[in-house]
């Protein structure tokens, strides 16, 4: 072998050589941003994430604040809500009539939301009726439909839970409106 031939074989070696350390470079570097990577785009989706969960139980009052005699009342349900990717902390997220059976401490709680298109449903305390005010919608004290009614089914129930010191919780929820069945919103 001349020794033209052998600086020829060296100098391809040492170029292979450097070719491999600079692709393994590549590949380290790559691999090294991968969990950043990974943590924005989870933080990316994290409001879809969880606005795809589940109803949860948020504290709405206690016992004594709830008239004895049946009568319902009127409270706001509080919520840190997140709306696309902004969070907006302790904000009213809907309403709720909670009604207190006489004499027990048995919590019946219904959405102020009118099944039918989703207004905000009044109490008419002379009449002794819930009533929305949009399209004349009116319901009775314990929610069932008063007819004729465009309303398509009653107002909605919700889950409640009473806690040893008295605390009520409700476990808010959104549901379809303008259809017969009571179908909640993811
Ligand atoms: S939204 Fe209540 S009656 Fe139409």
């Amino acid at each position: 072998m001349s020794e033209q031939q052998g600086d020829g074989r060296s100098l391809a070696t040492e170029q292979r050589r450097g070719f491999l350390t600079k692709a393994l470079a590549v590949c380290c570097g790559g691999l090294a941003t991968l969990p950043p990577l990974a943590a924005a785009f989870w933080a990316v989706l994290d409001p879809l994430r969880r606005t795809a969960g589940a109803a949860t139980f948020l504290p709405v009052t206690d016992l004594n604040s709830l008239p004895a005699d049946g009568q319902p009342r009127q409270f706001p349900v509080i919520a840190d809500r997140v709306d696309a990717w902004t969070g907006f902390a302790a904000e009213p997220i809907g309403a709720v009539y909670l009604k207190r059976d006489e004499g027990s401490d048995t919590v019946e709680v219904l959405s102020a939301t009118c099944p039918h298109a989703g207004c905000f449903i009044e109490m008419d305390t002379e009449s002794k009726c819930f009533r929305c005010p949009c399209h004349n919608s009116a319901f009775t004290l314990d929610g069932g439909i008063v007819a004729p009614s465009p309303s398509p089914r009653p107002m909605d129930s919700l889950e409640c839970k009473v806690d040893k010191t008295g605390g009520v919780s409700v476990k808010w929820q959104n549901f379809y409106t303008g259809i017969e069945e009571k179908v909640a919103r993811p």
